[in-house]
């Protein structure tokens, strides 16, 4: 017999991921029959929710007609599983307190069957203790409560409280009532748009993400620096310009006006991108001075440390077996020196490349250099996944409230869902 589910939508941005549950779930051969309470009716349509269950929406209590044909307890008395998607702090307190005050609390007091939230909030929301207690309790009462992804939030913060994924939350619920789960069902177009056009995506951008940056300033600096030693040699670094010039490009892509600060690197300029060819450290700063006012700047350039304390005007000569008279000293740091300029971007964000104990060290470097968001990648050789002048990264997003990992993936994806935070918090 086909198995169905009672979807209950509470009140959080995240709602218009149930349209997506729904469509997953059936495809997998799982009727849905939906309830949403009032306030998930600010965020998607019951006429949306009701495309994708093609069957009647449910949501008010005293509704006589719902009542005489179906009535609260029948709601759930036909289903193998009550499925809380999303589960809002409130609705979990309510179920916690045992308030039924609604349609979809008083289906929750009343069934004897399981019972699965999908919680999704705000990351403070999430940590707080009375959140923590509430679901301490629930679980205690027999309630599976999935713990949510960590990662950006629609608010812009980061930490726990992401919805967990529709398909995951589809292998879960065929897990509970016994189907078998398939990835290939699971692919295709999410419903991003209400059927009065509206789009409801997470961070209001069209599916391509078009010119969600429209009229941002985004300053990029990308490469390594060439520091001159004398007219033929110089000191530089392994950095091809790859991952700054793919964000620059889906910055670009996003509607941005782009600034790329590029050192020596022979990459093609993507389109809609304004570059300026910089050589050395000091270059380098000169240009991010000339290019501000930005809303976000992301130093992602490699800039050499140090440089030689003596540019020689002619080739230096070599004397015999002595040592060459190299001295070094410090370059400015370009992107601690922004963090205090009086142009400073709303948003700065650094890269860290580091070899070896990545987070510590990134975090550390956060705080030093005063910008907003580190992002830490390994360079070391010895991973053997080569990023600076590969392909792949994998990176660590770390902000002063949590951190998301990007995993081993092209940089251009990486670019992407950089982009993507950045563009939720702008
Ligand atoms: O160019 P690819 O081959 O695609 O490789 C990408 C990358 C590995 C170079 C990139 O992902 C990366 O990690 N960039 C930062 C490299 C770096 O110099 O890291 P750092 O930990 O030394 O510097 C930390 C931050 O301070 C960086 O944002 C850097 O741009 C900035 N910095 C460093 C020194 C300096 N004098 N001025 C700076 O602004």
């Amino acid at each position: 017999m086909k198995k169905q589910i009672l979807l209950i939508v509470s009140g959080g941005i995240a709602a218009y991921k149930s349209l997506e549950l729904v469509r997953i779930l059936r495809r997998h051969n799982i009727a849905v029959r939906a309830v949403m309470t009032k306030s998930a009716t600010e965020f998607i349509t019951p006429l949306s929710l009701g495309v994708m269950t093609e069957d009647q929406v449910y949501g008010d209590m005293f509704d006589l007609k719902d009542e005489r044909e179906i009535g609260h307890i029948q709601l759930s008395r036909q289903a193998d599983l009550i499925v809380i998607c999303p589960a809002t702090a409130n609705l979990m307190a309510k179920m916690n307190a045992g308030i039924a005050d609604d349609l979809a609390t008083t289906i929750l007091l009343a069934t004897n069957k399981p019972v699965l939230a999908v919680p999704a909030m705000n990351v403070r929301m999430w940590n707080h203790a009375a959140t923590q207690r509430n679901i301490n309790q629930l679980r205690k009462d027999g309630i599976m409560v999935m713990t949510p992804d960590s990662g950006a939030m629609a608010c812009g913060e980061f930490g726990p409280g992401r919805l967990i994924e529709p398909p995951e939350i589809t292998r879960e619920i065929c897990a509970q009532i016994g189907v078998t789960f398939d990835t290939s069902l699971c692919h295709g177009q999410s419903p991003t748009t209400q059927s009065n056009g509206q789009d409801i995506s997470e961070n209001n951008q069209s599916p391509a993400g078009e010119n969600i940056l429209a009229g941002k300033h985004i300053l990029i600096t990308a490469g390594p620096t060439h520091e001159a030693i004398d007219p033929v040699r110089y000191i530089a670094n392994r950095s091809s310009g790859k991952q700054g010039f793919a964000i620059a490009d889906t910055a670009a892509k996003m509607g941005a006006k782009v600034s790329l600060i590029a050192g020596p690197v022979s990459l093609a300029t993507p389109a809609g991108v304004t570059r300026i060819d910089v050589q050395s450290a000091m270059d380098m700063q000169s240009a991010v001075d000339d290019a501000l006012p930005a809303d976000c700047a992301i130093m992602v350039a490699a800039v050499a440390d140090w440089r030689a304390a003596h540019n020689a005007e002619q080739k230096i000569k070599k004397d015999g077996d002595a040592l060459a008279p190299l001295q070094l000293i410090a370059n400015p740091d370009i992107l601690a020196a922004l963090a205090k300029h009086e142009k400073r971007p709303k948003l700065l964000v650094g890269f860290a490349a580091e070899t070896e104990n990545i987070l510590d060290h990134a975090r550390a470097k956060l705080s030093r250099k005063g910008c907003d968001w580190i992002i830490a990648n390994d360079v070391s050789t010895s991973n053997g996944q080569g990023v600076m002048g590969g392909d792949h990264n994998d990176v660590h997003i770390i902000t002063a409230n949590g951190e998301e990992n990007i995993k081993h993936a092209t940089k251009e994806s990486v670019a992407q869902t950089i982009m993507e935070r950045i563009a939720n918090v702008l």
